[in-house]
Protein backbone atom coordinates (compact mmCIF):
# COMPACT_ATOMS: atom_id res chain seq x y z
CA UNK A 1 0.00 0.00 0.00
CA UNK A 2 1.18 3.54 -0.84
CA UNK A 3 1.51 6.14 1.39
CA UNK A 4 2.00 9.34 -0.38
CA UNK A 5 3.21 11.45 2.49
CA UNK A 6 5.27 8.44 3.41
CA UNK A 7 7.02 8.79 -0.22
CA UNK A 8 10.47 10.02 -1.99
CA UNK A 9 13.80 9.62 -0.04
CA UNK A 10 12.68 9.88 3.12
CA UNK A 11 14.13 10.09 6.81
CA UNK A 12 12.33 8.17 9.99
CA UNK A 13 13.15 9.15 12.82
CA UNK A 14 11.69 7.43 15.63
CA UNK A 15 12.04 6.82 19.46
CA UNK A 16 11.25 4.36 21.62
CA UNK A 17 11.92 1.75 18.79
CA UNK A 18 13.05 -0.95 20.91
CA UNK A 19 10.13 -2.67 22.05
CA UNK A 20 6.34 -2.29 21.87
CA UNK A 21 4.24 0.49 19.68
CA UNK A 22 7.57 1.52 18.57
CA UNK A 23 9.38 -1.19 16.98
CA UNK A 24 6.40 -2.04 14.85
CA UNK A 25 6.36 1.46 13.57
CA UNK A 26 10.04 1.33 12.65
CA UNK A 27 8.88 -2.92 11.17
CA UNK A 28 5.93 -1.65 9.18
CA UNK A 29 6.98 2.04 7.85
CA UNK A 30 10.47 0.49 6.61
CA UNK A 31 8.13 -1.93 4.56
CA UNK A 32 6.55 1.48 3.19
CA UNK A 33 9.45 3.56 2.56
CA UNK A 34 11.16 3.63 -0.91
CA UNK A 35 14.91 2.54 -1.79
CA UNK A 36 17.39 4.88 -0.08
CA UNK A 37 15.39 5.74 2.85
CA UNK A 38 17.08 6.09 6.22
CA UNK A 39 15.52 5.23 9.85
CA UNK A 40 17.19 6.11 12.61
CA UNK A 41 15.79 4.80 15.99
CA UNK A 42 16.41 5.60 19.39
CA UNK A 43 15.67 4.11 22.57
CA UNK A 44 17.81 2.86 25.74
CA UNK A 45 17.73 -0.70 25.41
CA UNK A 46 20.63 -1.84 23.01
CA UNK A 47 19.60 -5.21 22.29
CA UNK A 48 15.92 -4.28 21.91
CA UNK A 49 17.01 -1.58 19.25
CA UNK A 50 19.29 -3.81 17.20
CA UNK A 51 16.12 -6.73 16.97
CA UNK A 52 13.62 -3.69 15.83
CA UNK A 53 16.78 -3.13 13.28
CA UNK A 54 17.14 -6.79 12.21
CA UNK A 55 13.38 -7.04 11.10
CA UNK A 56 13.74 -3.82 8.79
CA UNK A 57 14.36 -4.75 5.10
CA UNK A 58 17.36 -4.24 3.13
CA UNK A 59 16.39 -1.54 0.82
CA UNK A 60 16.17 0.98 3.72
CA UNK A 61 19.28 2.09 6.08
CA UNK A 62 18.90 1.81 9.16
CA UNK A 63 20.84 2.88 12.26
CA UNK A 64 20.07 2.75 15.87
CA UNK A 65 21.39 4.91 18.76
CA UNK A 66 20.79 3.98 22.66
CA UNK A 67 20.17 7.55 24.17
CA UNK A 68 18.20 7.98 27.63
CA UNK A 69 16.32 10.46 26.06
CA UNK A 70 15.20 11.94 29.50
CA UNK A 71 18.87 13.03 29.85
CA UNK A 72 19.49 14.05 26.22
CA UNK A 73 20.27 17.85 26.14
CA UNK A 74 19.33 19.17 22.53
CA UNK A 75 23.05 19.91 21.23
CA UNK A 76 23.52 15.39 22.10
CA UNK A 77 20.07 15.05 20.21
CA UNK A 78 21.41 17.30 17.54
CA UNK A 79 24.94 15.51 17.08
CA UNK A 80 22.91 12.24 17.64
CA UNK A 81 20.95 13.11 13.93
CA UNK A 82 23.95 15.03 12.43
CA UNK A 83 26.22 12.11 12.68
CA UNK A 84 23.28 9.54 11.08
CA UNK A 85 21.95 11.72 8.62
CA UNK A 86 23.01 13.64 5.52
CA UNK A 87 20.05 16.05 5.51
CA UNK A 88 20.89 16.66 1.66
CA UNK A 89 20.61 13.21 0.49
CA UNK A 90 16.45 13.26 1.32
CA UNK A 91 13.73 15.07 0.56
CA UNK A 92 11.07 14.13 3.42
CA UNK A 93 11.94 14.19 7.12
CA UNK A 94 9.23 12.17 9.14
CA UNK A 95 10.00 11.67 12.80
CA UNK A 96 7.68 9.90 15.30
CA UNK A 97 7.43 10.38 19.05
CA UNK A 98 6.67 7.38 20.79
CA UNK A 99 9.00 7.13 23.56
CA UNK A 100 6.41 7.65 26.76
CA UNK A 101 6.26 5.79 30.18
CA UNK A 102 3.34 5.38 32.41
CA UNK A 103 4.92 6.91 35.42
CA UNK A 104 4.10 5.64 39.58
CA UNK A 105 0.40 4.40 39.08
CA UNK A 106 0.28 2.87 42.28
CA UNK A 107 -0.63 6.76 43.93
CA UNK A 108 -3.91 8.63 43.75
CA UNK A 109 -2.96 12.29 42.80
CA UNK A 110 -2.98 14.19 46.25
CA UNK A 111 -0.14 11.45 47.07
CA UNK A 112 2.10 12.80 44.20
CA UNK A 113 4.33 15.46 46.70
CA UNK A 114 8.11 14.90 45.11
CA UNK A 115 8.75 17.96 43.06
CA UNK A 116 11.80 15.45 41.77
CA UNK A 117 9.64 12.99 40.61
CA UNK A 118 7.06 15.26 38.62
CA UNK A 119 10.53 16.29 36.90
CA UNK A 120 11.56 13.52 36.17
CA UNK A 121 8.19 12.05 34.71
CA UNK A 122 8.03 14.93 32.25
CA UNK A 123 11.57 15.31 31.16
CA UNK A 124 10.84 12.54 29.49
CA UNK A 125 7.16 12.46 28.32
CA UNK A 126 6.74 16.08 27.53
CA UNK A 127 9.51 18.28 27.37
CA UNK A 128 12.08 15.91 25.85
CA UNK A 129 9.78 15.50 22.65
CA UNK A 130 9.20 18.93 22.82
CA UNK A 131 13.17 19.74 22.09
CA UNK A 132 13.84 16.95 20.26
CA UNK A 133 11.09 18.34 17.92
CA UNK A 134 12.71 21.63 17.45
CA UNK A 135 16.00 19.89 17.16
CA UNK A 136 14.41 18.19 13.95
CA UNK A 137 12.68 21.25 12.32
CA UNK A 138 16.14 23.05 12.60
CA UNK A 139 17.99 20.47 11.11
CA UNK A 140 15.12 19.81 8.08
CA UNK A 141 14.29 23.85 8.07
CA UNK A 142 14.38 24.36 4.58
CA UNK A 143 10.74 24.22 3.47
CA UNK A 144 11.28 24.45 -0.18
CA UNK A 145 13.32 21.42 -0.10
CA UNK A 146 11.79 19.05 2.55
CA UNK A 147 8.43 17.81 3.03
CA UNK A 148 7.88 17.21 7.08
CA UNK A 149 5.63 15.16 9.06
CA UNK A 150 5.38 14.96 12.55
CA UNK A 151 3.29 12.13 14.62
CA UNK A 152 3.04 12.19 18.11
CA UNK A 153 1.96 9.11 20.22
CA UNK A 154 -0.82 10.66 22.15
CA UNK A 155 -3.20 8.68 24.16
CA UNK A 156 -7.28 8.76 25.28
CA UNK A 157 -5.39 9.81 28.39
CA UNK A 158 -4.33 12.81 27.05
CA UNK A 159 -7.73 14.02 26.32
CA UNK A 160 -9.85 11.51 29.34
CA UNK A 161 -9.09 11.40 32.97
CA UNK A 162 -8.74 8.36 34.16
CA UNK A 163 -7.69 7.60 38.21
CA UNK A 164 -4.28 6.15 38.89
CA UNK A 165 -2.59 8.02 35.82
CA UNK A 166 -1.93 11.88 37.00
CA UNK A 167 1.40 11.77 35.95
CA UNK A 168 0.51 9.97 32.82
CA UNK A 169 -2.73 11.72 31.91
CA UNK A 170 -1.64 15.17 32.47
CA UNK A 171 2.02 14.11 30.74
CA UNK A 172 -0.20 12.65 27.66
CA UNK A 173 -2.47 16.05 27.79
CA UNK A 174 0.96 18.77 27.76
CA UNK A 175 2.87 16.96 24.91
CA UNK A 176 -0.62 17.20 22.94
CA UNK A 177 -0.99 20.53 23.56
CA UNK A 178 2.23 21.41 22.34
CA UNK A 179 1.97 19.50 18.67
CA UNK A 180 -1.39 21.69 18.50
CA UNK A 181 0.48 24.82 18.87
CA UNK A 182 3.63 23.32 16.77
CA UNK A 183 0.83 22.36 14.13
CA UNK A 184 -0.42 25.71 14.16
CA UNK A 185 2.62 27.43 13.92
CA UNK A 186 3.80 25.72 11.31
CA UNK A 187 1.01 24.84 9.06
CA UNK A 188 3.37 23.24 6.22
CA UNK A 189 4.18 20.86 8.32
CA UNK A 190 1.85 17.47 8.35
CA UNK A 191 1.16 17.15 12.75
CA UNK A 192 -1.00 13.91 13.81
CA UNK A 193 -1.67 13.27 17.50
CA UNK A 194 -2.51 9.47 16.94
CA UNK A 195 -4.17 7.99 19.84
CA UNK A 196 -3.44 4.02 19.70
CA UNK A 197 -5.88 2.51 21.36
CA UNK A 198 -5.57 -0.45 24.11
CA UNK A 199 -2.66 -1.89 22.93
CA UNK A 200 -0.60 -5.46 24.40
CA UNK A 201 3.22 -3.95 25.80
CA UNK A 202 4.45 -3.99 28.67
CA UNK A 203 3.12 -0.55 29.29
CA UNK A 204 -0.75 -2.17 29.07
CA UNK A 205 0.26 -5.17 31.68
CA UNK A 206 1.60 -2.64 33.68
CA UNK A 207 -1.53 -0.97 34.01
CA UNK A 208 -3.66 -4.15 34.76
CA UNK A 209 -0.92 -5.48 37.10
CA UNK A 210 -0.37 -2.20 39.28
CA UNK A 211 -3.05 0.72 38.80
CA UNK A 212 -3.47 1.58 42.44
CA UNK A 213 -7.83 2.03 41.28
CA UNK A 214 -9.18 -1.22 41.20
CA UNK A 215 -12.07 -0.25 38.56
CA UNK A 216 -9.27 0.29 36.23
CA UNK A 217 -7.00 -2.65 36.99
CA UNK A 218 -9.70 -4.70 37.20
CA UNK A 219 -11.06 -3.12 33.59
CA UNK A 220 -7.79 -3.49 31.86
CA UNK A 221 -6.73 -7.54 33.53
CA UNK A 222 -10.03 -8.31 32.12
CA UNK A 223 -9.54 -6.86 28.89
CA UNK A 224 -5.97 -8.72 28.41
CA UNK A 225 -7.62 -12.31 29.85
CA UNK A 226 -10.36 -11.74 27.04
CA UNK A 227 -8.14 -10.73 24.72
CA UNK A 228 -9.76 -7.81 23.38
CA UNK A 229 -6.96 -5.56 23.63
CA UNK A 230 -5.14 -4.74 20.41
CA UNK A 231 -2.12 -6.33 18.68
CA UNK A 232 1.18 -3.66 17.93
CA UNK A 233 0.12 -4.75 14.08
CA UNK A 234 -3.59 -3.35 14.72
CA UNK A 235 -2.89 -0.26 15.88
CA UNK A 236 0.14 0.39 13.74
CA UNK A 237 -2.05 -0.83 10.73
CA UNK A 238 -4.53 1.90 11.77
CA UNK A 239 -2.09 4.67 11.62
CA UNK A 240 -1.11 3.57 8.39
CA UNK A 241 -4.45 3.95 7.56
CA UNK A 242 -5.17 7.21 8.84
CA UNK A 243 -1.71 8.72 6.88
CA UNK A 244 -2.81 7.10 3.59
CA UNK A 245 -6.48 8.84 3.36
CA UNK A 246 -5.28 12.14 5.15
CA UNK A 247 -8.67 12.91 6.67
CA UNK A 248 -7.06 15.16 9.52
CA UNK A 249 -6.63 18.67 9.70
CA UNK A 250 -3.02 18.93 10.51
CA UNK A 251 -2.36 19.15 14.45
CA UNK A 252 -5.89 16.81 15.28
CA UNK A 253 -6.21 14.31 17.80
CA UNK A 254 -7.02 10.99 16.23
CA UNK A 255 -8.14 7.67 17.89
CA UNK A 256 -7.60 4.44 16.82
CA UNK A 257 -11.57 3.90 16.96
CA UNK A 258 -12.55 7.21 15.62
CA UNK A 259 -14.25 6.73 12.37
CA UNK A 260 -12.75 9.28 10.27
N1 LIG B 1 0.14 0.33 25.12
C1 LIG B 1 -0.93 1.07 25.18
O1 LIG B 1 -2.05 0.58 25.44
C2 LIG B 1 -0.86 2.54 24.86
C3 LIG B 1 -2.07 3.27 24.83
C4 LIG B 1 -2.02 4.63 24.52
C5 LIG B 1 -0.80 5.24 24.26
N2 LIG B 1 0.36 4.52 24.31
C6 LIG B 1 1.61 5.23 24.03
O2 LIG B 1 2.37 4.52 23.07
C7 LIG B 1 3.76 4.81 23.23
C8 LIG B 1 4.53 3.50 23.26
O3 LIG B 1 4.09 2.75 24.38
P1 LIG B 1 4.16 1.15 24.48
O4 LIG B 1 2.85 0.69 24.96
O5 LIG B 1 4.77 0.59 23.25
O6 LIG B 1 5.15 1.05 25.73
P2 LIG B 1 6.49 0.22 25.98
O7 LIG B 1 6.39 -1.13 25.40
O8 LIG B 1 6.74 0.39 27.43
O9 LIG B 1 7.57 1.03 25.13
C9 LIG B 1 8.01 2.31 25.52
C10 LIG B 1 9.20 2.71 24.67
O10 LIG B 1 9.68 3.96 25.18
C11 LIG B 1 11.09 3.87 25.37
N3 LIG B 1 11.57 4.69 26.49
C12 LIG B 1 11.12 4.69 27.77
N4 LIG B 1 11.90 5.48 28.53
C13 LIG B 1 12.86 5.98 27.70
C14 LIG B 1 13.96 6.84 27.92
N5 LIG B 1 14.26 7.36 29.12
N6 LIG B 1 14.75 7.14 26.86
C15 LIG B 1 14.48 6.61 25.63
N7 LIG B 1 13.46 5.81 25.38
C16 LIG B 1 12.65 5.48 26.41
C17 LIG B 1 11.32 2.39 25.67
O11 LIG B 1 12.65 2.05 25.33
P3 LIG B 1 13.83 1.71 26.38
O12 LIG B 1 13.23 1.14 27.60
O13 LIG B 1 14.69 0.79 25.59
O14 LIG B 1 14.49 3.04 26.60
C18 LIG B 1 10.34 1.72 24.75
O15 LIG B 1 10.91 1.50 23.49
C19 LIG B 1 3.87 5.61 24.53
O16 LIG B 1 3.98 6.98 24.24
C20 LIG B 1 2.54 5.32 25.23
O17 LIG B 1 2.17 6.35 26.11
C21 LIG B 1 0.35 3.19 24.62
Amino acid sequence: MAVEILTGKVFLLITGASQGIGQQIAITFSKLLEKDSRILLLARNENGLRETAGKIPSHVSVECVNVDLSVATADELTGIIEKSVDPSKYDRAVIVHNAGTIGDISKMTTEMLDFDIWRKYYDLNVFSPAVLNSVFMKIFNDDNKYKKVVINISSLCGVKPMKSMGYYCSGKAARELYFHVFAEEFPQVNVLNYAPGPVETNMLKTVAETAVDVELRKYMSDMRQEKKQLTTDQTVNRLVGILKEQKYKSGAHVDYFDEI
